[in-house]
């Protein structure tokens, strides 16, 4: 575990990336959009062409393709993926991947303008491009069809925060591309530890907060935080929180960073003041429900729950032991190319479950009622959609050179866009569009 993030500086976004996409643009996606969505609808029928075009993971997957088609025109009654939100009890984090490249990947690389080098993984020289094409299939229902339209309509005046690590700001600026088909005047803009998506024309934001552990910490600097030597405050949150009052939508999320020791470091004094900084060694688990327990008291004394939705992610996995799906020895994720299909029993990845367990926890008993978004299985079958050798690494794309050693360089913790964080961000749709505590 600990080799891998120290390979991994890419916790950090340089800040050029951050001055590239302060831009203002005003482009109409309408007609992608529409191509989109008719290919989508035509397209649904005519599966059996898709078949024929097919590379051999897609003819291998072809069964498993229509008997899903069959479940839907069961379970929805008509040939097409629904467009009302309900899904009802439906687990919709329990069901498997299924290869669907008619309406996925569900933007193009190309057109996403915010896109930061870090994720733009074809560009950056990835070759093959299944890992965008697979759509999440809950056992039980569909998820409803991501509409930008829609979900910027239910958020006209409000604003949607992402708090916490890059993993959210890879979920942020899979949103961001998402999203911007439906609008024509917007921007993003970074403010200290907030990157926010202005969409002008619903007065609505799409916001990123950088706090990696939530509560205070040594690596809260949003351009340059050390990953080599991190200390926490667990009972300091109010810095942080004083930014998030009042938003609309909050999702939580806090995991890689306590990921390569079995201790965590916490702070005896007051200040992180220079090299005298003192502090005691505390269990994972243990240091992570102490955040907890302060992030969810701070939660209850100041959101109210009649304005803000509070949602928390769970873990996302990383992939850096090939021996935990069957690999050839001493590979992580950059040689794959296909998820795991076989969901009998949960993928060996080694994620520290217990963290979520906390919060499972710590959730039940708050006055807020706090909605978990369990994306961590479903993104455990995911070997294949990492940015692996096709980022950045301290700001610069990887040299071919580095390309080539993928055991010194792959990033096995981000995700490729388009790809992975996108269902995420459907998932997120489905519960914020089927809400009731909304409008
Ligand atoms: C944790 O990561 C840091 C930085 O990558 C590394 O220097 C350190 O040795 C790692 N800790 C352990 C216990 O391996
Ligand atoms: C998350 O989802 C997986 C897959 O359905 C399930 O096995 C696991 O128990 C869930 N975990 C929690 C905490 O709900
Ligand atoms: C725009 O949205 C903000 C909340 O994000 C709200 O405070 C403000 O009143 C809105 N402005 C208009 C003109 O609706
Ligand atoms: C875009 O929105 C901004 C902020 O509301 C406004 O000042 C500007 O005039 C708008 N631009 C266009 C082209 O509508
Ligand atoms: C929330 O709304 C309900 C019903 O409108 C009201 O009774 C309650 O006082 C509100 N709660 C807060 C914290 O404003
Ligand atoms: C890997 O292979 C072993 C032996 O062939 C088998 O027991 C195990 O279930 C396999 N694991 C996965 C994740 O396929
Ligand atoms: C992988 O390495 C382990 C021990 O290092 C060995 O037991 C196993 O046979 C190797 N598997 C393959 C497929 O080479
Ligand atoms: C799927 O995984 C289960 C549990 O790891 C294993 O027992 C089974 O043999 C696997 N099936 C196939 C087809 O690999
Ligand atoms: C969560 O709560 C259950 C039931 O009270 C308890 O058995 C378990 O140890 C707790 N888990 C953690 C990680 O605190």
């Amino acid at each position: 575990m600990a080799s891998h993030l120290s390979t991994s500086e890419e916790f950090s976004k340089p800040a050029q990336e951050a001055a590239r996409i302060t831009v203002k643009r005003n482009r109409s996606y309408l007609s992608i959009l529409t191509l989109v969505v008719s290919i989508f609808i035509l397209g649904w029928f005519v599966y059996d062409e898709a078949v024929l075009s097919i590379s051999d993971v897609k003819f291998h997957m072809a069964n498993t393709y229509i008997s899903i088609f069959t479940d839907a025109d069961v379970s929805v009654g008509k040939n097409m993926q629904p467009v009302a939100e309900d899904v009802g009890d439906c687990d919709v984090f329990n069901g498997n991947w299924v290869l669907d490249d008619i309406r996925y990947p569900l933007y193009r690389e190309e057109n996403c303008e915010f896109m930061s080098t870090q994720f733009s993984c074809m560009k950056n020289g990835r070759k093959d491009d299944t890992y965008q094409k697979w759509r999440w299939q809950p056992r039980n229902c569909m998820l409803p069809r991501f509409d930008a339209r829609r979900l910027l309509s239910q958020l006209t005046g409000k604003r949607l925060m992402f708090v916490g690590d890059s993993l959210h700001r890879n979920q942020w600026e899979s949103m961001v591309c998402l999203l911007q088909s439906g609008a024509t005047n917007k921007s993003v803009i970074r403010d200290g530890s907030i990157t926010a998506f202005h969409i002008f024309d619903y007065n609505a934001t799409v916001e990123f907060y950088w706090a990696p552990f939530l509560v205070e910490s040594n690596s809260d600097n949003p351009r340059m935080h050390s990953i080599l030597d991190r200390i926490i405050k667990p009972d300091s949150i109010h810095k942080h929180g004083v930014h998030w009052k009042g938003v609309d939508y909050l999702v939580f999320n806090s995991y890689i960073w306590w990921m390569n020791t079995s201790k965590m470091k916490v702070l005896k004094g007051e200040s992180f003041d220079e090299e005298s900084t003192e502090y005691d060694e505390i269990l994972r688990p243990t240091a992570y429900e102490r955040v907890i327990r302060t992030w969810a008291n701070w939660v209850d004394q100041n959101i109210d729950s009649n304005v803000t939705s509070v949602f928390f992610n769970s873990m996302s996995p990383i992939h850096y032991r090939s021996e935990d799906w069957n690999g050839s020895n001493g590979t992580n994720c950059a040689m794959e190319t296909k998820p795991i299909l076989n969901v009998t029993g949960l993928p060996p990845t080694g994620t520290d479950k217990r963290l979520l367990e906390v919060v499972e926890n710590v959730t039940e008993s708050m006055r807020m009622p706090v909605r978990i978004l369990n994306i961590t299985t479903l993104s455990e079958y995911r070997k294949d959609a990492h940015a692996s050798v096709y980022t950045i690494r301290q700001g610069e794309l990887l040299s071919p050179e580095q390309q080539a050693d993928p055991m010194k360089y792959a990033d096995c913790i981000h995700w490729c866009l388009p790809g992975l964080p996108d269902t995420w961000n459907e998932l997120l749709y489905t519960k914020i569009v089927s809400s009731r505590l909304d409008n």
